[in-house]
């Protein structure tokens, strides 16, 4: 089940969010559906970011940074992985962005950070997969071979029920039941709920930065 709800907000450009509802363990959950993942190969791997392979640490601090600065939870998640597979490469990384991977390889300089990052907000404002921009062009290559069809086709059939988003921690994206929820604010006259005091916190020092429409 797919919802998508409007909020009145003045301010800072309106961000659009989706929910989708999905059983677990028997119970619904609301789930905030993004435009893709960055996943970057970083943990517990056998060569990025292996000094001993001659590999240069993988700067996670920045890539944390960054993704925190341009306020890009809602949007693309960040993930720090084990080996993505094309390990000669490295260090890699993968985008999946608008449907669409994106394979970084060679990631070997704290530069190409920003740099895909910059890449990744294009595409988001464009709505659409744009070409790497020039200095990310020697970094980009196709690991998947193309997809047989074209024409997206949804894995399951989805059920909407006009709700949703007044249970989304708008800081982490957490659903949380308004009817056990300890934490909340008032803004333009909606209650926000949180999971936890931080993300208060986090909401009240830029609600801007953080309300969902
Ligand atoms: S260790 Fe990074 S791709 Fe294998």
């Amino acid at each position: 089940m797919t919802t998508n709800a409007s909020l009145p907000l003045v301010g800072k450009p309106r961000r659009t969010i989706k929910t989708t509802k999905v059983r677990a363990r028997g119970e619904d959950f609301r789930i905030v559906q993004v435009h893709g993942s960055l996943l970057v190969c970083a943990v517990e791997n056998c060569c990025c970011g292996h000094t001993d392979k001659g590999r240069p640490p993988v700067p996670m601090d920045l890539y944390n940074r960054e993704w925190n600065a341009r306020r890009l939870a809602n949007h693309v998640h960040l993930t720090f992985t084990g080996c993505l597979g094309p390990c000669a490469a490295g260090n890699n990384a993968l985008l999946v962005i608008h449907g669409r991977p994106i394979w970084f390889k060679d990631l070997n300089d704290d530069s190409l950070v920003p740099a895909i990052f910059d890449y990744i907000e294009a595409m988001l404002a464009a709505e659409r997969v744009l070409p790497p921009p020039p200095e990310l062009r020697d970094h980009i290559y196709d690991r998947f071979l193309p997809p047989p069809a074209s024409d997206y086709v949804p894995l399951v059939a989805s059920e909407d029920d006009g709700g949703g988003l007044e249970r989304i921690d708008p800081v982490c994206l957490m659903d949380v039941d308004p009817k056990t929820a300890k934490w909340s604010t008032e803004y333009h006259g909606r209650t926000i709920y949180f999971c936890a005091p931080a993300c208060k916190r986090a909401f009240e020092r830029d609600p801007e930065s953080y309300a969902i429409t």
